[in-house]
């Protein structure tokens, strides 16, 4: 195992859907640590963070995402955290879904992930202080009514990350799966959300889960926080 990390600073740490919500949030708490940052979305938003790399990048373009995990790595000198948190969703019955969503969920959520690590992964192993942090949901753990894609994607990232967690902890990389509930951001706007939704009140904030990507990622390195499960105070559906 490698050293003994309780910190962010010094560490370079790739951020995927950073322009917004949880991944800005996210990408600023890690910033404010001392960490170095390379973010990832199409937007290709800075969100502030002096230093930072910022490049326009879809993660269901397996060469952008190689791009931006190689250019991360030759100017920052390796990567040591990922934070794979790019994500989309729409909700609704089934057969109402826009065939376009049902792509794009699957595409975004489950190839976009497993494009990020295939590219990112040589890069933590070669780190002494790797983290692979996926910003997955609930919907993974149970299947909500109306998401059943929506679901089935996040099912996908649970499970690879519970598989790909017996082939890299021996190996020093630990993997941590972040499975929030309702967080206010733009997700889901105009496909299942408005911004009048009256649920939005009472979800978490982003800088919420935000906390719990730097908690996990700043455990001492005795151990791991496999899966967190968060959700706001007025869900009472995991009782
Ligand atoms: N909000 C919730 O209630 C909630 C609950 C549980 C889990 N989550 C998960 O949390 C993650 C972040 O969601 P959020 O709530 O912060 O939503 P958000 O505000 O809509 O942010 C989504 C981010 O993903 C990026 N993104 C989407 N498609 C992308 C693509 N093809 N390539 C690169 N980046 C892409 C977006 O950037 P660009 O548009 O610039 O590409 C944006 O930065 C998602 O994985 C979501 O499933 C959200």
């Amino acid at each position: 195992m490698g050293a003994v990390v309780s910190t962010v600073e010094g560490r370079v740490a790739l951020v995927t859907g950073a322009s917004s919500g949880i991944g800005t949030a996210t990408a600023q708490a890690l910033a404010a640590g001392g960490a170095k940052l390379a973010l990832a979305s199409r937007r290709a938003d800075d969100v502030g963070i002096d230093g930072a790399l910022a490049r326009p990048c879809d993660v269901r373009r397996p060469e952008q995402i190689e791009a931006l995990v190689a250019e991360a790595a030759e100017r920052f000198g390796g990567i040591d955290i990922v934070v794979a948190n790019a994500g989309v969703g729409a909700y609704g019955d089934f057969l109402d879904l826009d065939p376009e969503y049902l792509e794009e969920m699957i595409d975004t959520n489950v190839k976009g992930l497993l494009y990020t690590v295939r590219a990112a992964l040589p890069h933590l192993l070669d780190s002494d202080s790797a983290d692979l942090v996926v910003v997955a949901s609930v919907a993974g753990q149970r299947g909500p009514e109306g998401e059943a894609v929506y679901s089935a994607s996040k099912f996908a990232q649970v499970g690879f990350m519970r598989s790909l967690d017996h082939e890299l902890y021996r190996r020093g990389v630990r993997c941590s799966t972040i499975a929030p509930g309702g967080v206010h951001t733009e997700f889901a706007m105009g496909r299942g959300r408005t911004p009048q939704d009256p649920d939005l009140a009472d979800m978490m904030r982003p800088q919420e889960v935000a906390d719990a990507v730097v908690h996990a990622v700043t455990r001492p390195r005795t151990h791991r926080v496999l899966e967190a499960t968060i959700l706001p105070m007025s869900d009472d559906s995991m009782n």
